[in-house]
C-alpha cells in the first residue's frame, strides 16, 4: 500500500493498555514490517530459569521500568536483524528521555523515514482494558474479557489454541503503578519528539477498527508528501 524511498520506522508511544500492542500487530502485518515490543522481549528473557531473568520479572511485576543499559543492549540487537531492514515499527521503546537520545545514535534521520504517534486515552479506560486482558498462549494474539472476547469462547481466533495468559502486572495495583511511571518517564518523551515535530496524536478511546483507520491514514499522508 505504501511507497517510502526510505525504511519506515513507527514509534509507537502510549500508556499501559492504549493499544499500541494490538494496533502495532495490525499495522505491521498491512505494511509487512515487524513489530519490536520490547514488553515481549523482556517477557520472553523474563521467563528463564536465571537470576537475571528474575530480577527483570521482579522488576515488571512492580510496575517499574528495567534498566536503560539492559534495554540499549537488547534493541540494539534486534535493530540488527536482517527482517529490520525494510521498516519496523516500536511497541514500547523508548520510554524515557535518555531512551530516545540513545534511539537517535542507532537510527540516522538521513537513513529511515521516522513517524512517532501518541495513542492518548482517559485513564479509567485504560485500567479497564489492562485488567481485562488475555492472550493465546500459543500466538500472543491479544483479547479482553469487557471489550475483544474470542468469537469462540475459549478458542483463539488466529490459531485456534485452546490455551490463554494473563500478565502478572496486569493488577489494578500495578497498573497504577505502571500509569505513574508513564507520566513520570514517558511524558517527557512526547515533549521530546513534539519539539521535533515528530509526534502525531490519535484517539484510541474508539473501537480497534476506528483506531487502526486513524492510524493507516496518518501514515497514507506522510507518504504522499513524501513523495511529492
Ligand atoms: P509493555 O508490555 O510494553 O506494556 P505497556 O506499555 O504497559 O503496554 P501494554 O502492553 O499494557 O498495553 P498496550 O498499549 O500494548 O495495549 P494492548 O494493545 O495490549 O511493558 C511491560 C513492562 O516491561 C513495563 O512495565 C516495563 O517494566 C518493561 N518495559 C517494556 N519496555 C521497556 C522499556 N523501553 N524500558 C524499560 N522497561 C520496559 O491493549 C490492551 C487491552 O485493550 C487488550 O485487552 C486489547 O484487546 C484491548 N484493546 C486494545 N485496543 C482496544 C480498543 N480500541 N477498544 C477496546 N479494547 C481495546
Amino acid at each position: 500500500m505504501m511507497r517510502s524511498r526510505k525504511p519506515l520506522v513507527i514509534i509507537m508511544i502510549g500508556p499501559p493498555g492504549s493499544g499500541k500492542g494490538t494496533q502495532s500487530s495490525k499495522i505491521g502485518a498491512s505494511l509487512g514490517i515487524p513489530k519490536i515490543s520490547t514488553g515481549d522481549i523482556l517477557r520472553a528473557v523474563a521467563s528463564e530459569k536465571t537470576l537475571f531473568a528474575e530480577s527483570i520479572r521482579n522488576t515488571i511485576s512492580s510496575g517499574g521500568l528495567v534498566s536503560d543499559e539492559i534495554l540499549a543492549t537488547l534493541i540494539k540487537s534486534r535493530l540488527a536483524s536482517s527482517d529490520c531492514e525494510n521498516g519496523f515499527i516500536l511497541d514500547g521503546y523508548p520510554r524515557n528521555t535518555e531512551q530516545a537520545i540513545y534511539l537517535e545514535s542507532l537510527l540516522s534521520e538521513a537513513k529511515y523515514y521516522i513517524v512517532v504517534v501518541e495513542i492518548d486515552l482517559p485513564e479509567d479506560v485504560l485500567i479497564k482494558r489492562v485488567t481485562g486482558r488475555f492472550s493465546c498462549k500459543l500466538c500472543g494474539a491479544i483479547y479482553n474479557k469487557y471489550f475483544r472476547e474470542t468469537k469462540k469462547k475459549g478458542v483463539c481466533d488466529e490459531c485456534g489454541s485452546l490455551e490463554f495468559v494473563y500478565r502478572s502486572d496486569d493488577s489494578e495495583v500495578v497498573v497504577t503503578e505502571r500509569l505513574r511511571e508513564y507520566a513520570r518517564q514517558t511524558l517527557p518523551v512526547i515533549d521530546f519528539y513534539k519539539s521535533k515535530k515528530m509526534l502525531h496524536k490519535i484517539d484510541g478511546n474508539k473501537t480497534a477498527c476506528d483506531v487502526y483507520t486513524d492510524l493507516m491514514s496518518i501514515f497514507s499522508q506522510l507518504n504522499e508528501s513524501a513523495g511529492q
